[in-house]
């Protein structure tokens, strides 16, 4: 059973809507929205200072590296950095050490992400045997086991064998479970470390081009149309990705699809000083992708937002570009992305970023207490938001054990200035309990 707690969050605007109210939490669930609640005995009280309360965020795209790299990120600071996010749950991708592919592994993260006990941690299981796109891995099992896994992914790398994927597209339709596939043909990217561009050209780095990722997006589509099985698609990072979910959608393919921030913010550009901070799969790519992308978030092509936080350990950033391992950080800014992309350009609102960073996720995953209304009955996980302050990213005041964050030393708007998981406070800080008057 998940442990749950109360808390009176006072001084809030549901969804930034409305006036400010209080919002009562008692064992996990909301019992009362409203002026003037008074906490009762020994419940603690959360000031919310005016600012925006959403429903708590949801990431189906991270990287704990627990097993096998805890020198780069443990589940337990996986779970800090989320929660000072405003994460009330994250997916952790299988390409650990030993690989996610069946139910022990599987099983292990999620008892240690409930131990930890700051977020819910659901491990992603391996569609194929340790990552190697040859044979299926026990998906029935994992899903089965006490992680119930219900999103599977070979992420890192592509499902690229389309015989392999048909069949994994089948058996995912039969178990009633969701594969998210990292769309990269290795054909088309064998050495690429950039996005295939005049950026890339003129740095003299090997190109990763649009079509490696089209090309797989476009395949997946018609297989899973066949399957007649759902498909989602992991970091979409370009334009012509989006118009080919639009055709799918068109036809009636089940097909979902997620965006990094850092591909909503950042392009190629970046690369011009090397710094192996800026190399990540798929590339940045080009100003042009980066508005295509926000726009297709904003129409709903794209569903939401993941961040792919993917810790490295400094050695594995800190050296030639081509050498770098591909990856960054995102948990804790991605909020502040989101908001200086999409609500500072007027695309989306702050009930479309409860839309895009909670809801729509939960319910491509499945999760049925998570992405909820803000409403009596529902469950206590939430998450507060100051939209008036900015803050510079300091790389080593993040909670995350790595420090491979794009943003350092930016400004960014906005802040996660407290989480509830289930009626506990996970970020933030509350005043001690409330009496009975
Ligand atoms: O940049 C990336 N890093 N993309 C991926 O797909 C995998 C990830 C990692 O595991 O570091």
């Amino acid at each position: 059973m998940a442990v749950t707690g109360s808390v009176l969050i006072t001084d809030v605007r549901p969804y930034g809507e409305g006036d400010r109210v209080d919002v009562l939490v008692t064992d996990g669930e909301i019992t009362a929205i409203g002026p003037g609640l008074t906490a009762p005995k020994g419940v603690a009280t959360l000031d919310g200072g005016g600012g925006i309360l959403l429903p708590g965020l949801v990431d189906m795209h991270v990287h704990l590296r627990e097993p096998g790299r805890e020198d780069t990120e443990t589940i337990a600071t996986g779970s800090q950095a989320a929660a000072r996010g405003g994460f009330t749950a994250v997916f952790t991708m299988a390409n650990t050490e030993p690989v996610a592919d069946n139910a022990s592994v599987t099983d292990l993260v999620w008892r240690i992400g409930q131990e930890v006990g700051l977020c819910d941690v659901h491990p992603v299981g391996a569609v194929t045997v340790g990552l190697e796109g040859e044979q299926l891995a026990e998906m029935g099992m994992m899903n089965a086991g006490a992680a119930k896994v219900r999103l599977f992914s070979d992420d890192g790398k592509c499902v690229h064998d389309p015989v392999v994927m048909k069949r994994a597209l089948e058996y995912a339709k039969g178990l009633g479970v969701l594969i998210s596939q990292h769309s990269e043909d290795p054909r088309l990217t064998v050495g690429a470390v950039a996005h295939d561009g005049p950026t890339a050209a003129r740095l003299g780095l090997t190109g990763w081009p649009r079509a490696a990722e089209e090309s797989i997006v476009a395949r997946d589509a018609l297989l899973a149309r066949d399957a007649g099985a759902r498909i989602h698609v992991a970091h979409a990072s370009c334009a012509g990705t989006v118009e080919l979910i639009r055709f799918a959608r068109e036809q009636g393919i089940d097909i979902t699809a997620e965006v990094t921030p850092h591909h909503l913010l950042l392009d190629d550009s970046r690369l011009e000083t090397y710094d192996g901070v800026n190399r990540v799969n798929p590339p940045l790519r080009e100003a042009s992708d980066n508005l295509a992308l926000r726009a297709a978030l904003a129409e709903g092509l794209i569903d939401c937002v993941a961040t792919d936080h993917a810790p490295h350990a400094s050695q594995e950033k800190c050296c030639e570009f081509s050498q770098a391992r591909p990856g960054m950080l995102g948990l804790e800014t991605s909020l502040s992305v989101i908001v200086q992309t999409m609500v500072q350009t007027g695309l989306l609102d702050w009930r479309g970023v409860a839309r895009v960073m909670s809801e729509r996720p939960a319910q491509i995953v499945g999760l049925d207490d998570h992405g909820r209304p803000i409403e009596v009955g529902e469950p206590g996980n939430l998450t507060i938001v100051d939209p008036d302050t900015e803050w510079v990213v300091k790389a080593d005041d993040l909670a995350s054990k790595s420090t491979n964050t794009p943003y350092a030393e930016m400004t960014l708007p906005a802040k996660v200035t407290a989480t509830v998981l289930r009626g506990t406070v996970t970020h933030g800080s509350a005043a001690a309990g409330g009496e009975n008057r």
